[in-house]
């Protein structure tokens, strides 16, 4: 028996479908699980949206996701929603074929109301993941579960990381400069840097000392743009802190200050992550500004949050409103170990 259990959940190919809308739709259908009380009459499909495909976050996401799709033989549709145009026609696109929840990462939480509305009107579950979804108020819309970081604990770790390598360089504190990669009209960017800048001050760093560099995005190319142009006005910091929403964040800054000629053992970057972004770093023979990041879970991002949407459609059974992860300091030095820890 386990081993006929086993031959049904072979995995059918994926089919790549590109869309009238321009929009790229993966559908991952796996075969279903043998019929047992209990089991749901119409086949389960589940969306998963994300706002920034092309991040190795979202897709370490979607691979845990699709983990969950293999083990419980339902069918997984991932699309990338880069926009609120793209993200309505991909809502569109999950009602039409007659999917009956999607977990969502949107590309502005402000859209929340609308995704709301939607989904209602399609009959349609949502759970939210990484960015919490938010009203006309700015409040969260506590009627979707949702899971995401600690923020804010998540960004104490960032700065007293960075104090412990300041005080491992033997640096002192008054020619250091720290530089805040902000994205702040997103609530857990801002939960995250706010947690650094107040570990930074708890440990003595001096707030005249503490700049800010403003994302328009919260992609690697965005952060360096904005980075470029906070070394060029402070020109005269010697040495550089650099923290900030995630990786990509980090990573843009970091690459800003090489452009500027600041050394790389004058630059302690501690990014948010711990996915191929930090990991091509890592693996570089000589080290970069890159010193480390925080190592979260995608395997509970992702993982998880289809299990859970599994259980609601199937069992009826609506997952925690707000579940909040973890995460553990990861440099060069423990990388390996902490990454095969996390079944990375
Ligand atoms: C946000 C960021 C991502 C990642 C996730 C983690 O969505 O944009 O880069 O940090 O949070 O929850």
């Amino acid at each position: 028996m386990k081993h006929a259990t086993h031959l049904f959940r072979r995995l059918v190919p994926a089919i790549l479908v590109p869309t009238m809308t321009g929009l790229f739709v993966s559908a991952a259908v796996y075969a279903a699980e043998p019929a047992k009380a209990g089991a749901p009459a119409t086949p389960v499909k589940i969306g998963f949206l994300v706002k920034q495909a092309e991040e190795p976050w979202f897709q370490d996401e979607w691979r845990f996701a699709d983990q969950a799709a293999r083990e419980k033989g339902f069918t997984l549709v991932k699309i990338g929603i880069p926009n609120g145009e793209k993200m309505m026609a991909a809502i569109d696109n999950l009602a039409a074929q007659k999917v009956q929840g999607f977990i969502i990462c949107a590309p502005d939480v402000k859209l929340g109301m609308a995704i709301e509305r939607t989904s209602k009107r399609n009959g349609l579950k949502v759970i939210a993941v990484d960015d919490q979804l938010i009203d006309g108020t700015g409040k969260p819309i506590a009627s979707i579960p949702y899971m995401g970081i600690s923020g804010y604990d998540i960004g104490k770790q960032v700065g007293q990381g960075l104090l412990e390598e300041v005080k491992s360089r033997g640096w002192s504190l008054k020619e250091v400069g720290a530089l805040r990669m902000s994205y702040d009209q997103l609530p857990t960017a801002h939960e995250r840097t706010q947690g650094a800048v107040d570990a930074l001050k708890a440990g003595g760093f001096p707030v005249a000392n503490l700049f800010d560099a403003a994302q328009s995005k919260t992609d690697t190319e965005s952060a360096f743009n904005a980075a470029n142009i906070a070394f060029t006005k402070q020109a005269h910091i010697k040495h550089w802190l650099i923290f900030g929403m995630n990786d990509e964040a980090v990573l843009g800054a970091v690459r800003a200050a090489e452009s500027h000629a600041i050394k790389s053992d004058a630059v302690i970057g501690i990014g948010i992550g711990g996915s191929k972004t930090a990991l091509n770093e890592f693996i570089k023979p000589v080290a970069t500004g890159f010193y480390g990041t925080v190592l979260i879970s995608p395997k509970r991002h992702g993982y998880e949050t289809t299990m859970n949407m599994y259980k609601w459609i199937v069992d009826q059974q609506m997952p925690p409103a707000v579940t909040l992860t973890s995460g553990t300091l990861m440099t060069r030095r423990n990388q390996a170990q902490l990454r095969a820890q996390n079944g990375l």
